[in-house]
């Protein structure tokens, strides 16, 4: 009796040291998110993006820069409401980790050293010019190139610290003097370098990987918290876990290869389309500012950097009314719902009984790509009867409620979470979670892979499909759906939403720091909670088909059974008898083992 009292208590002893170490934030400091590349401080005030508008476009609208990019989504990369509802949970759970958030959302804040305290709150008004053009424009190409590179590079790429070994992370260098940088030989009124770099997808890359530094990979390709207050063992993002792939998903795709025949889906002016810049930044007619004797180019890169986000610039209307121009970023939010409808091709057919639905992704990347966190793509069934009744819905979406039925539907999306070791660590529930900045697996990866689609090479990025299998060189996705008997018009649609429900309510909820979480959920209340926008829609008359009931009993049952057991002749081809011919499943005038089996699925009370 004493002994197992005694083994009671150490167990209870033992549960309690557990759970007096399972605690957050988790005791992460600076060191564990330092990177190579500029480091904060060294650098003059970044000009604010007013400065430059007043000759690249704030005046004239033909100069496509300025505006498209003051409507953008990096032109409100600080002010976005999510964003700060995210940094607020994501501090909460790892201390210091807001470092690196701030590094890429206002490189301006972060290079002037107002990432510090790291929870954002020294950021200050100015920085919410977030990704402005000082940004892009003073970038460095971290691999020098003799002859090609500009002759000033060396030196500042000799500065560092340590020279990034990739480009992403937000790992980026810049030029330390204000010295613009462009891929044209011009003659500015201003500091000039002509850089091949801005030609290249990297340059956005920089930011468009991002992976989180405090976890090391395994030769499993399991990820594994580091020893703490201490720098990445390598400072390279394939050994760090994946948060987003979206230049890897691009650099392993056809796109990357030379660029790919579009057919002007993208690009304005550009038939083939390769980089980042060609679809997000496309060839117009147009000159490049609104100073002098401007000359006139046919493949002006207007700065239009828009993707799916067609909601949050509304937020940011609403909470920023005297800093933000609301038609602007309208605008831009129309451009993102055009860009979402170039995204997909959708094809439909019907074969008997079923409709096989193809989801083409036609863009440079996964689809939906970037950030995974409550971002999901869905297809939408409706099965109509002749008198126009609705019969069956697949992925149903409750508009009001902002529900979406997920399981007799496709959906899209990565689901992050977490594993055993982080669970023991922080006290959190193994599995699924918007836990950000301590995920460290991919429980599901289901979106669409692009053109060139390899697996193997998307694995070596850590951007392999998982939960669900894609073949090499499939870039699209099959789905079949069951017609109810009666249907005559199948309606087939895909959605995209940019934040889920359950997203958007986790960020409310597990916020205990400050009122962002309450924030955002305001704001996604009043600016229709994220609605999903119609990427594809495609409307299909069904001709009439069986569905095996012999007797008109409402099922396929035992007596159905007799029944087609006596009208099977195998392929025949010739006409079916009148009673044989709901044993005709697929309708191509016979009854075999294709209606065969079709009638066995069918087969239950
Ligand atoms: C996200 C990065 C990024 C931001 C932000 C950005 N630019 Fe650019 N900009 C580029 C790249 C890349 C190019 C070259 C694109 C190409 O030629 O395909 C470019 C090209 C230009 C050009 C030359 C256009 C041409 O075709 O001759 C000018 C001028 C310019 N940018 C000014 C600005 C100004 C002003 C801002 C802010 C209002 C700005 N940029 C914001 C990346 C950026
Ligand atoms: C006083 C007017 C003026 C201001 C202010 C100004 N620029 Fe310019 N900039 C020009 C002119 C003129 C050109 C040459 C355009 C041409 O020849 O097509 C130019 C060219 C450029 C280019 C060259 C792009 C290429 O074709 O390769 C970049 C990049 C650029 N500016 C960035 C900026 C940035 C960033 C700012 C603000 C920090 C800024 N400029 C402010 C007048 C200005
Ligand atoms: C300094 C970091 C940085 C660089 C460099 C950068 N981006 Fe971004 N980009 C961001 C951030 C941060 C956001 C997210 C803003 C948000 O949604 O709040 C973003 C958002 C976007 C979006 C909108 C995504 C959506 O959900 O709709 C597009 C498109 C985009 N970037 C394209 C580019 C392209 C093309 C380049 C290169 C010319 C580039 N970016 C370079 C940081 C960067
Ligand atoms: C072939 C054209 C094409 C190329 C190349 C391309 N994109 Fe996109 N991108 C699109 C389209 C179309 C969308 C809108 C659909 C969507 O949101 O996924 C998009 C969306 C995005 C988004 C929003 C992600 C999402 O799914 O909501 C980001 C971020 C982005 N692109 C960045 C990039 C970067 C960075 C590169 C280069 C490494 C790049 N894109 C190359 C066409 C392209
Ligand atoms: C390496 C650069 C980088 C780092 C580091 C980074 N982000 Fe981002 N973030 C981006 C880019 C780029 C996007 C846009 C991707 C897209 O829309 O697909 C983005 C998108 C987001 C979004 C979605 C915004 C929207 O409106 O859809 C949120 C929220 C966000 N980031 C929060 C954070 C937080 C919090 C951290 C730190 C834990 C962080 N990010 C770290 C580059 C970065």
């Amino acid at each position: 009796m004493r002994i197992i009292r005694g083994i009671a208590v150490l167990v209870c002893a033992a549960v309690m040291a557990d759970a007096a170490r399972a605690q957050l934030p988790v005791e992460t400091t600076l060191a564990d998110f330092f990177q190579s590349g500029s480091q904060p401080d060294s650098y003059d005030q970044f000009i604010h993006s007013n400065n430059c508008g007043t000759c690249h476009g704030s005046v004239t609208e033909e100069v496509r820069i300025m505006q498209p990019w003051q409507g953008s989504m990096m032109a409100q990369a600080a002010r976005d409401p999510m964003f700060y509802a995210c940094l607020a949970v994501a501090e909460q759970d790892a201390r210091f980790v807001g470092d690196v958030c701030i590094r890429c959302h206002t490189p301006r804040a972060w290079l002037g050293g107002r990432s510090n305290p790291t929870d954002g709150s020294n950021i200050n008004d100015s920085d919410r010019d977030s990704v402005n053009c000082s940004t892009c424009h003073r970038m460095v190409d971290p691999v020098y190139e003799e002859g090609v590179s500009p002759i000033e590079d060396e030196t500042i790429l000799a500065n560092l610290l340590k020279v990034p070994e990739d480009f992403s992370g937000g790992k980026y260098v810049m030029d330390f003097r204000d010295r613009r940088r462009g891929p044209r030989a011009v003659e500015p009124p201003h500091a000039f370098l002509q850089s091949p770099f801005h030609k290249e997808a990297q340059l956005c890359g920089t930011c468009h990987d991002v992976s989180n530094p405090a976890y090391t990979r395994q030769p499993d390709d399991t990820y594994v918290l580091n020893d703490l207050d201490t720098p990445h063992p390598t400072d390279v993002a394939r050994d760090q876990f994946p948060m987003e792939r979206t230049f890897s998903e691009w650099a392993s795709s056809e796109f990357a290869r030379g660029g790919v025949d579009m057919g002007g889906r993208f690009g304005g002016n550009r038939q083939v389309v390769g980089t980042c810049q060609d679809c997000h930044m496309p060839a117009v007619d147009g000159s490049a500012c609104d100073f002098g004797d401007p000359p006139m180019y046919t493949d002006l890169a207007a700065h239009e950097l828009v993707g799916g986000n067609a909601w949050a610039g509304e937020m940011i209307i609403n909470l920023y009314p005297d800093e933000v121009d609301a038609d602007t970023i309208l605008a831009s939010m129309e451009r993102a719902r055009d860009m979402l409808r170039r995204a997909v091709t959708l094809d439909a057919a019907q074969d008997g009984d079923v409709l096989h639905v193809r989801v083409i992704n036609e863009t440079g990347h996964k689809l939906p790509s970037g950030y995974p966190e409550g971002r999901r793509m869905w297809i939408h069934v409706e099965c109509r009867d002749a008198d126009g009744v609705l019969l069956r819905e697949f992925g149903a979406y409750d508009w009001n409620r902002a529900n979406l039925t997920t399981d007799d539907t496709k959906v899209y999306e990565a689901k992050l979470g977490i594993d055993q070791a982080v669970a023991d660590l922080t006290g959190l529930p193994v599995g699924e979670s918007f836990h950000f900045a301590l995920n460290n697996v991919i429980y599901k990866d289901s979106r669409i892979p692009p053109r060139g689609f390899d697996n193997a090479a998307f694995k070596r990025v850590q951007a392999a499909p998982v939960a669900k299998g894609y073949s090499d060189g499939q870039y699209w996705d099959d789905t079949v759906f069951a017609l109810p008997v009666g249907t005559t018009q199948a309606v087939a649609r895909v959605y995209y939403q940019t934040a889920s429900k359950e997203y958007i309510t986790f960020l409310r909820d597990a916020n205990t720091t400050n009122d962002k979480g309450q924030v955002l959920y305001d704001q996604w209340r009043q600016t229709g909670k994220s609605p999903p926008v119609e990427m594809a829609l495609l409307t299909l008359e069904v001709q009439w088909f069986s569905n095996g009931d012999f007797d008109s009993y409402g099922g396929v049952d035992v007596t159905d059974h007799a029944a087609f057991a006596g009208c099977m002749t195998g392929p025949t081809g010739g006409p079916v008898e009148p009673a044989c011919e709901p044993g005709d499943l697929d309708g191509d005038t016979d009854v075999d083992l294709r209606d065969w089996s079709r009638f066995q699925n069918r087969f239950g009370p």
